[in-house]
C-alpha cells in the first residue's frame, strides 16, 4: 500500500479536509434519504439499525424489518413509525432450508438492502462455540441474503446491497497504517470480516445488485456502543485508558456512518469496499483524554491489560489492540466527514443523548 498520510499525529490534532466545507446537516441527510422508495434493514434493532430507522423512516422510506424476534423488533422500532406509515416485519429463517418465498419477497423490488446482523463481538469472552455464533451471525446470515436475492428474477432484484464489516478486517498493531488497499490480518476477527465480505462479493454487477462493503470503524454516537460502557465510568471518577493506552482507535461518529450508508444506497457509483472511519484515527490515551474534557473528568485510572486478557480472553483484542485506518477510497469518493475530529464528535454524541 502507499504510505498512508494520516492526519491525526502524537497528542496534536491537526486536522485538515473537509471540516471547514460544507458539511452534511441532518436535514440535507433527510432530504438524500428522501430519493430512497424502499428499504429492507436485516439487524435492524441494534445501535446503528435503529438510528437508520429513524431517519429513513423520518424520509418516509416503505421498511421491512427482518429480525430475529419480531415482537422485540416491533417493541423497539415501533416508535419510529410516523401517521399513515407502518414498518412491516419479517422472521429471519433459521436456516437456508427455511429460506421460503416470502423472505424473497422482504428483498425483491426494493431499492436497497442493509445487512447489519452480527452477534456482539465485545464485552463476550469468544469460546469456541461463541466464535462459531460470531461467524454464523454474520457470514451465515449474509450467505442467506446472497441466495435469496440470487433467486428472485433479475429484474426484481434490490438495486443494491449495502454489507456492514469492520476495521478490524486489516488485523491490529501499534504503529503499521491500513486503507482499503491494505491486506487482511491473520487474527480470528480479520478472517470473520474477511469470510463475511467475501459471501456479500459474491453478488457482483452482473447479478443487477450493486455491493457496497462498510468496514465499520468504532461507531461513536448516543444510545449506546463505546460511549454506553465508558461515559458512566467516566462519571463516577474513575475512567482512564485501557492496557497501554497506545494502541489505535480508528472511529466514526453515528450521523457520518449513517450518512455514508445513504450515500452508499443513492449514489449508483459506489460500489466495493469503503472504510467506515474518520480521517482521525485517535490512541486509547487520547480517545479517553478527550472524552474526559467532553464531560469535564479526569482520565486517570488506567486499566491494565493483562485484567482485561483474564475476563476476555481472545475477545479482550477489541479493546486492548487497534488498528490505525485511513479513509483513502471514501475520501477519494468526495463524501464530507461532519465530525472528522473526536472532540467534536464526542460532543455532539454526548449532547444528543
Ligand atoms: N458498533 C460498532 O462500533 C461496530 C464496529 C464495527 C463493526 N460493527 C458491526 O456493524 C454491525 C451493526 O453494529 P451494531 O453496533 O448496530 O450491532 P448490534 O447493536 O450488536 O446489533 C446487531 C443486530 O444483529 C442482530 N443479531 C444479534 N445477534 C445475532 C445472531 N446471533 N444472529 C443473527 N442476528 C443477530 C440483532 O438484530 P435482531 O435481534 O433484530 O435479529 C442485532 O440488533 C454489526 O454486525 C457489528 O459487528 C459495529
Amino acid at each position: 500500500m502507499n504510505k498512508v498520510k494520516f492526519l491525526y499525529a502524537s497528542s496534536e490534532w491537526r486536522e485538515r479536509g473537509n471540516s471547514s466545507e460544507a458539511v452534511t446537516s441532518i436535514p440535507s441527510l433527510l432530504s438524500r434519504a428522501k430519493s430512497i422508495r424502499s428499504a429492507c434493514v436485516v439487524g435492524a434493532t441494534g445501535f446503528v439499525g435503529q438510528h437508520l430507522v429513524n431517519l429513513l423512516a423520518r424520509a418516509g422510506v416503505e421498511l421491512t424489518i427482518v429480525t430475529r424476534d419480531v415482537a422485540k423488533a416491533k417493541s423497539s422500532l415501533g416508535k419510529y413509525e410516523r401517521r399513515g406509515q407502518t414498518l412491516k416485519y419479517f422472521e429471519l429463517p433459521s436456516s437456508k432450508s427455511e429460506s421460503a418465498d416470502n423472505f424473497k419477497d422482504c428483498f425483491a423490488k426494493k431499492d436497497a438492502v442493509v445487512n447489519l446482523a452480527g452477534a456482539p463481538v465485545a464485552g463476550r469472552r469468544w469460546s469456541e462455540t461463541y466464535k462459531e455464533e460470531l461467524i454464523s451471525s454474520r457470514v451465515g446470515v449474509t450467505q442467506r441474503i446472497v441466495d435469496t436475492i440470487k433467486a428472485i428474477d433479475k429484474e426484481e432484484r434490490p438495486k443494491v446491497l449495502v454489507n456492514a464489516s469492520a476495521v478490524g478486517y486489516y488485523g491490529v498493531s501499534d504503529n503499521k497504517e491500513f486503507d482499503e488497499t491494505s491486506p487482511p490480518g491473520d487474527d480470528f476477527l480479520a478472517y470473520l470480516c474477511r469470510r463475511w465480505e467475501s459471501a456479500a462479493q459474491q453478488l457482483d454487477q452482473s447479478f443487477g445488485t450493486r455491493v457496497v462493503i462498510l468496514r465499520f470503524g468504532v461507531v461513536i454516537g448516543p444510545g449506546g456502543g463505546v460511549l454506553a460502557s465508558m461515559t458512566p465510568i467516566f462519571q463516577m471518577f474513575l475512567g482512564g485508558p485501557v492496557g497501554t493506552g497506545r494502541q489505535w482507535i480508528s472511529w466514526i461518529q453515528m450521523t457520518d456512518l449513517i450518512s455514508l450508508i445513504i450515500s452508499s444506497i443513492t449514489r449508483e457509483d459506489m460500489y466495493g469496499v469503503y472504510n467506515a472511519c474518520s480521517p482521525n484515527p485517535v490512541t486509547m490515551n487520547d480517545f479517553c483524554t478527550s472524552l474526559g474534557n467532553v464531560i469535564a473528568r479526569p482520565s486517570w485510572l488506567p486499566v491494565p491489560a493483562f485484567v482485561i486478557r483474564a475476563v476476555f480472553g481472545e475477545g479482550s483484542i477489541i479493546v486492548v489492540d487497534g488498528q490505525k485506518v485511513y479513509p483513502s477510497r471514501t475520501l477519494a469518493s468526495g463524501f464530507q466527514f461532519q465530525y472528522p475530529s473526536i472532540y467534536s464528535a464526542l460532543k455532539a454524541s454526548l449532547n444528543q443523548s
